[in-house]
């Protein structure tokens, strides 16, 4: 494998029961890639991310990271190798701060976590981080609220945080500005987009217009399969694409906007720049 591919998989098949939820799906997220998984409803995206973080099992497959063959690798052994997700924000976090909570994930991820309450107190560079991650995240003047307080778009920002504090080489997010306000949802995605180049990022996403924004790569799947992979260019001109997004007999305007590949505001696979286009359905 090349030494520029981070994350591939070969072959890989998921079924339940009668359902071929991914069906012989080979990927390769490139080394820095912002890399977005598009397709309609129940293509098979989520369960595609699940395999890969070893959520699933595949019935059929492998996966390699780094070179590494972890298809059998339990997910926290993943998260140790650097293949992170977003965390669901859950009801242990409410009563802490984001602070608090990004203290304690990099304490523990940095392997202090001894002082489990007070893991300000025990470390310099613990607090250091936490500070990089907040004002990364635009959360430093939110960072003593505690997080059932938090605005929708601040509890992403703040999963995103979690997920980063972890160090990932590979981060895995699966609508993660879904729910959020629509004014805060590019900021948010270009957050992530201007993670530094040795994050590489795979993101599913439905908005076409935020996607054409963030991706450099594409991959679209339709019903478990990957229908094209390629430049977010080739995807808008792709016509099976735009017939899956678009349906048949539907005359179509060119993909983006001239010399706009993957410029933010503008059209994409044929869909008018703000519409809000969601391929939900
Ligand atoms: N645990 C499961 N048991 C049975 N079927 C499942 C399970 N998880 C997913 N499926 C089925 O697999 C298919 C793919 O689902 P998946 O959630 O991966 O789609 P998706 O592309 O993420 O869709 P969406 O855009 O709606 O999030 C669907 O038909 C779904 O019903
Ligand atoms: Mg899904």
């Amino acid at each position: 494998m090349s030494d520029d591919i981070v994350l591939s998989a070969r072959g890989l098949v998921k079924r339940f029961g009668g359902i071929t939820a991914t069906q012989n799906v080979d990927l390769d997220v490139r080394r820095g890639a912002r890399h977005a998984l598009i397709g309609p409803n129940g293509a098979g995206k989520t369960t595609l991310i699940n395999l890969l973080t070893g959520v699933l099992p595949p019935t059929e497959g492998r996966i390699v990271l780094e070179g590494e063959d972890i298809t059998n690798l339990a997910p926290h052994r993943r998260v140790r190798r650097g293949m992170v997700r977003t965390f669901q924000i859950n009801q242990l976090f409410n009563p802490l701060t984001p602070l608090e909570t990004l203290a304690l994930v990099v304490s523990q991820h940095k392997g202090l976590g001894g002082g489990f309450w007070k893991p300000l107190g025990t470390s310099k560079e613990v607090a250091r981080r936490c500070e990089q991650l907040l004002a990364q995240f635009h959360l430093t003047e939110v960072m003593n609220q505690r997080t059932e307080h938090l605005a929708y778009g601040k509890r992403r920002l703040l999963e995103i945080a979690i997920a980063l504090a972890c160090e990932p080489r590979v981060l895995l997010l699966d609508e993660p500005v879904a729910g959020v306000p629509a004014g805060e949802r590019e900021e948010l995605l270009q957050t992530v987009a201007a993670l530094p180049a040795d994050v590489s990022v795979l993101l599913i996403e439905h908005d076409m217009d935020l996607v054409f924004s963030f991706a450099d790569r594409m991959t679209v799947l339709v019903n478990g399969a990957v229908l094209t992979e390629g430049t977010p260019d080739e995807i808008a001109n792709n016509p099976e694409v735009k017939a899956v997004y678009l349906g048949h007999g539907e005359e179509v305007a060119a993909g983006p906007p001239q010399g706009a590949s993957a410029a933010s505001g503008g059209s994409a696979a044929g869909v008018p720049a703000n519409s809000g286009t969601n391929i939900h359905g």
